[in-house]
């Protein structure tokens, strides 16, 4: 149990606050779950009574992690992952909000289910949980679900996630329905058609391995279409997990015509590449030998990792902003799902434990700039959600994360505190761990690591 208290004060880390384009050595003072304030690094500060300190010197000191797309599969499909698994593995990842993707069992099409969740976050869960309503009823994609009546309920937005909403008349309604209650419509976009039956992105790999190619094409004419309808509408249109060049100079010329659209890429698309399914990590030659680890199912994910070109213009789009935001599409699975042929393998990644990690990677290897990536994961999709989250200024919340930029770490799954331990990265050694996740002032996952003391008083 870890040990919690009213006042807290977060010592000389580096604090790198986008929201307000903070960054600097500085000092933390947590009151009721609040920020009191900020003070930089030798101003004279006299704590107050009775408060405990927390040495962050050499330390990266940020909002919490928004993730605007998870699954924590409950109700219905405890066995791959529940409220709680869910939410400690998202503070171990320095999540401190998640929004919950609807694909569940029932799906959460309805107000009662909605409740539902909220209650059980609220019981069990250790992070802010937000849940998504479905578009339609059932997910089934023929029939609208009754959106007023899950805004009501506290959706942040409505989506049929993993089944791309084909009827362009209903993505249309949505879409008009979207503008009065002024919460985005999320598409999975992939024209199922193009689809069908693949297991991989479509290329050389997919050749090469044997295994049915899912277009890059299927995205982006979905993604054109829903731009077209959110100009046709007015309303407000998020991508969901963009994977593809095309997609992106969709988005990228959509938005210069201003039309209302919004966009999200995982941490998966920016780092690996279709190579891993080829057991090989997307170095050297452009085209390597089958690796050992070749139809590794921990790296059969919808969309499919892409090419090595797909994955630098994600990482371009993300560092010019035409990418709002990293979301996780965190997608836990159970052995039997992934411990099968690769046609038979379940798609999806379980995520929230590696996210920063992996996307350190980036930051180390100088293609994006820590403040970018820390805004990607913050105050952008804080925006997106219309949420007071995502910043540290005073009296906001305090949701906060504290990382360590050069800790290596190897990936072990049997760590996990997510039941799925479907990653390609198991054994890998990441530079760079969350140290330490606090949500409204209340610490929800500590390092053994972090040096604690109590003030005098
Ligand atoms: O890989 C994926 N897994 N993509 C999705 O869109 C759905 C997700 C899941 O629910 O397993």
């Amino acid at each position: 149990m870890l040990d919690n208290h009213l006042l807290w004060l977060i010592k000389g880390g580096r604090v790198l606050d986008p929201s307000q384009g903070l960054d600097q050595v500085g000092n933390i003072l947590v009151k009721d779950g609040k920020v009191a304030w900020i003070k930089k690094h030798g101003a004279a500060t006299s704590p107050p009574d009775n408060c405990h300190t927390l040495d962050a010197k050499g330390l990266i000191v940020c909002p919490g992690f928004i993730d605007l797309h998870c699954h924590l599969r409950e109700p219905g499909y405890e066995d791959k992952e529940t409220i709680a698994t869910g939410t400690m593995a998202a503070a171990r990842g320095g999540f401190t909000t998640v929004c919950a993707m609807p694909n569940t069992n029932p799906p959460l099409d309805n107000g009662p289910t909605v409740e539902f969740v909220k209650r059980k976050a609220q019981e069990e869960g250790v992070v802010r949980v937000i849940p998504v309503g479905c578009i339609t009823k059932g997910r089934l994609g023929n029939q609208m679900a009754e959106m007023a009546e899950l805004a009501r309920a506290g959706v942040v937005g409505f989506s049929d996630d993993g089944s791309p909403l084909a009827d362009s008349n209903i993505m249309r309604s949505a879409l008009s329905y979207s503008r009065s209650l002024g919460l985005p419509i999320i598409n999975h976009c992939e024209d199922p058609d193009l689809f069908r039956g693949g297991a991989m992105n479509e290329g050389w790999v997919s050749t090469r391995l044997g295994l049915k190619g899912i277009p890059t094409t299927a995205e982006a004419t979905m993604a054109s279409r829903d731009i077209a309808l959110a100009e046709l509408t007015g309303g407000r249109l998020h991508l969901a997990h963009i994977s593809t060049a095309a997609s992106l100079e969709r988005v990228r010329q959509a938005k210069e015509k201003g039309i209302r659209v919004t966009c999200e890429v995982t941490p998966h698309h920016l780092t690996m590449s279709e190579d891993w399914v080829l057991g090989n990590r997307g170095e050297g030659s452009p085209f390597p030998p089958l690796g050992a680890g070749a139809y590794n199912t921990m790296a059969k994910v919808n969309p499919p990792l892409r090419s090595r070109e797909d994955v630098q213009a994600m990482i371009q789009g993300l560092r010019e902003g035409i990418i709002d935001a990293i979301a996780t599409d965190h997608a836990p699975h159970s052995h039997v799902d992934k411990l099968c042929t690769f046609d038979e393998a379940a798609f999806g990644i379980s995520v929230l434990e590696t996210a920063l990690g992996s996307l350190m990677t980036l930051v180390h290897g100088g293609s994006l700039p820590l403040p970018t990536l820390i805004a990607r994961l913050t105050w952008a999709p804080a925006q997106l959600i219309g949420s007071d989250l995502g910043t540290l200024k005073d009296g906001s919340p305090a949701d906060i994360t504290i990382l360590d930029p050069d800790a290596p770490w190897v990936v072990d799954t049997s760590q996990f505190a997510s039941k799925g331990k479907n990653t390609p990265l198991e054994g890998a050694t990441l530079k760079g761990k969350v140290m330490a996740t606090m949500v409204a002032g209340t610490f929800r996952y500590r390092d053994d690591k972090l040096k604690m003391e109590q003030a005098d008083g």
